[in-house]
């Protein structure tokens, strides 16, 4: 039998095509086409589009994909019922992973098909918005079809017309985060989904597995993080303090890459116009924080990760601390909706990994003594 691997860390467990991580030279690939030079500067119907086909959009393709979208934004009345249901001070990934859950709810366990993805796709924002507002005592805002995904998602906040700069920094981060290989949240939509279930089921997986800290939770942490160091002058004293308690620095280290993550660098440079406050902190705490880990570790190289930079990022474009994670969801959904479809595909086998026993040998049973 193959050895055991915590965390299954160097465990080859999918073939794919849709997005390849190179974590020794900070490389990241959507379907061939290289973060920087090829996907930075395309929308995010764009990019789910070439995540789900294999190439980006041309003009009609892009017509009908916003059509399909349009009418794949509305909440379902059981939806609404569900996000009314919840209490105010719930965790908005609560919210998502039942609204989505709602939405999905059915009589039968379709097969996953793409239709389902671009309506599960364009309904994640809907319902993080609803979330939003109905958390402020405020009524859910109807979408508007005229706009377009990022557009619409900040229309969806707070009724404006959405402002200009506002959604260029959402476009980028829902761009820069929709798709990363075989991350734990895509590698629950996969597992999920290799059962034969619904493609709703695999994402309210995928939608649990992003929630933690040490995934998609990371950002809201990181700003957690820079809101108790609070000032450039306390970020040595603090990172000390906390590296000396054996407490993780949020937005640092990464399971593949051993170099600075190239989405990082996108947001960090973008975060430095957006946000300048932010930047002032972040900056100033990201280079004591990388000169410490590499005293303290320097046999693994832990560099800044995307989480640390998004939070800039999404502050800027206007989403309270608590929201970030389900941002980060509006976005994997087109890569765990892509995964899923590559999936059922191209192997469609039941993943099921073997576990090594470390029990006794079969032996009589004893029950628990009182006291
Ligand atoms: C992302 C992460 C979960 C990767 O985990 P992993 O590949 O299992 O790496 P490990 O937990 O084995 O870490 C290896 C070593 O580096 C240290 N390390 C890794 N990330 C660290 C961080 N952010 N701060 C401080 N030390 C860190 C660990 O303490 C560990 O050292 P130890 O063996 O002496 O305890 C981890 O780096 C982390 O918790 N980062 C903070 C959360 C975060 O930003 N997550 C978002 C990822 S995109």
């Amino acid at each position: 039998m193959a050895e055991f691997s915590p965390g299954l860390e160097g465990v080859v467990a999918a073939q794919t095509e849709i997005s390849e991580v190179d974590g020794q030279n900070g490389r990241l690939i959507y379907r061939g086409g290289h973060l920087i030079q090829d996907v930075a500067d395309k929308t995010y119907e764009e990019i789910a589009y070439l995540l789900w086909h294999g190439q980006l959009p041309g003009r009609q393709q892009l017509a009908e994909l916003h059509d399909g979208m349009a009418a794949g934004r509305k909440l379902k009345p059981q939806t609404l019922a569900a996000l009314r249901a919840l209490p105010a001070d719930c965790d908005p990934m609560d919210a998502l992973r039942t609204g989505l859950s709602a939405q999905g709810a059915a009589p039968d366990c379709p097969k996953p098909t793409l239709d389902q993805a671009i309506s599960y796709t364009a309904v994640t924002p809907t319902i993080v918005a609803a979330t939003y507002r109905l958390q402020r005592g405020e009524e859910p805002i109807e979408p508007r079809d005229a706009l377009g995904h990022a557009a619409n998602f900040l229309h969806m906040l707070d009724g404006k017309e959405p402002d200009h700069d506002r959604t260029h920094y959402l476009q980028t981060y829902l761009v820069m985060l929709a798709d990363h290989g075989l991350n734990a949240s895509t590698f629950s939509a996969r597992v999920t989904a290799s059962t034969g279930t619904d493609l709703c089921s695999a994402l309210v997986a995928a939608i649990g597995a992003l929630k933690g800290p040490a995934h998609g939770g990371a950002a809201t942490a990181a700003m957690n993080m820079l809101d108790e160091i609070g000032s450039p002058k306390n970020a040595e004293q603090w990172l000390t303090d906390a590296i000396d308690h054996h407490q993780r620095f949020m937005g640092f280290g990464h399971r593949v890459y051993r170099t600075y993550d190239p989405r990082a660098k996108i947001l960090r440079e973008l975060a430095r116009s957006a946000n300048p406050k932010f930047y002032e902190l972040a900056s100033v705490t990201e280079e004591h924080a990388l000169r410490i880990l590499k005293q303290r570790h320097p046999e693994r190289p832990n560099a800044t990760n995307v989480d640390y930079y998004s939070a800039g990022i999404l502050q800027a474009a206007g989403f309270p601390k608590n929201f970030f994670t389900c941002v980060f969801a509006a976005s994997r959904i087109s890569g765990w909706t892509a995964h899923v479809l590559e999936y059922m595909e191209k192997d469609g086998r039941i993943i099921r990994p073997a576990s090594q026993w470390l029990g006794p040998q079969p032996r009589e049973l004893k029950r628990a003594e009182a006291g």
